[in-house]
């Protein structure tokens, strides 16, 4: 489904139509597939809304930089035309930059937070830098370049690395160029985690090669209400990898949103 958000048409798929509202927000240069085999299995009480962030999937790819609090804000117009007003949002790696700044913007429509292989800092200046080497690597060869560097670095699973990539490479060129630039942009936010009132989860993957297991830990630490859930065999996809344990943490997380005062 496609509804026009933000000057752009934004693609998204609803798993359920009666439960508490979570989203699920993918990570850079996939889309909203990701979730799609643990959601229809695994989440099946809930309204699991499934967003293809700008750049992403099926939705437009406007061009410039695409900041993470620009997709939070897509994010916000996609659930007030769903009349949405609460949900508990859920991100995967650059998904959790913008469910940050979601809960930053827009702490009154949060119900809870899930952040699933992601990090709360700021790019190093050594990232940054890595980040602008990648977009002129994507202006000269296209998605591929980054296809190739990314996918081998989600999973150990030949298969999920193979449907990985596939989705990479489908990624456009300019979508990818704007959330690479709206990710080295992107504000520090561990200071905005003491302030998430809400029941929170943070998931790591022990063997992930992308987000560290201490930066995980940490904002577990600083958040009031986080359960801390590191699952063995995962790395940076648990909902393909680990689908089971991972759904198992969404549904407690949707059990103790419901009872939260
Ligand atoms: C992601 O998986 O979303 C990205 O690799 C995160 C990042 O590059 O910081």
């Amino acid at each position: 489904m496609k509804t026009n958000v933000n000057g752009m048409e934004m693609a998204y798929e609803i798993l359920g139509q009666t439960g508490y509202p979570i989203v699920l927000i993918h990570g850079f240069a996939l889309d909203h597939r990701i979730w799609l085999e643990m959601g229809s299995k695994h989440l099946r009480n809930h309204r699991v809304i499934l967003p293809d962030m700008r750049g992403h999937g099926e939705s437009d790819t406007p061009n410039g930089a695409y900041p993470m609090v620009l997709m939070a804000q897509d994010l916000a117009h996609l659930l007030d035309y769903l009349q949405v007003n609460k949900a508990i949002v859920c991100g995967h790696s650059m998904g959790g930059y913008v469910a940050l700044a979601f809960a930053a913007k827009y702490p009154e429509r949060l119900a809870g937070l899930g952040l699933i292989t992601t990090r709360a800092h700021a790019d190093t200046d050594e990232k940054r830098e890595g980040r602008y080497q990648m977009i002129e690597k994507v202006r000269e060869r296209g998605s591929i370049a980054i296809a190739e560097a990314l996918a081998p670095r989600l999973s150990h699973d030949e298969e999920i690395m193979r449907q990985t990539k596939e989705m990479i490479v489908n990624t456009s060129p300019q979508g990818i160029i704007g959330a690479l630039q709206g990710m080295a942009e992107r504000p520090n936010r561990l200071d905005l985690l003491p302030e998430i009132e809400v029941p929170s989860l943070v998931v790591a993957g022990k063997d992930d090669q992308i987000i560290d297991l201490p930066d995980a830990r940490e904002m577990a630490d600083a958040l009031p209400h986080a359960e801390f859930l590191p699952i063995y065999g995962a790395g940076h996809m648990p909902m393909k990898e680990k689908p089971v344990v991972l759904a198992e943490g969404l549904n407690n997380l949707v059990k103790r949103v419901k009872g939260f005062h």
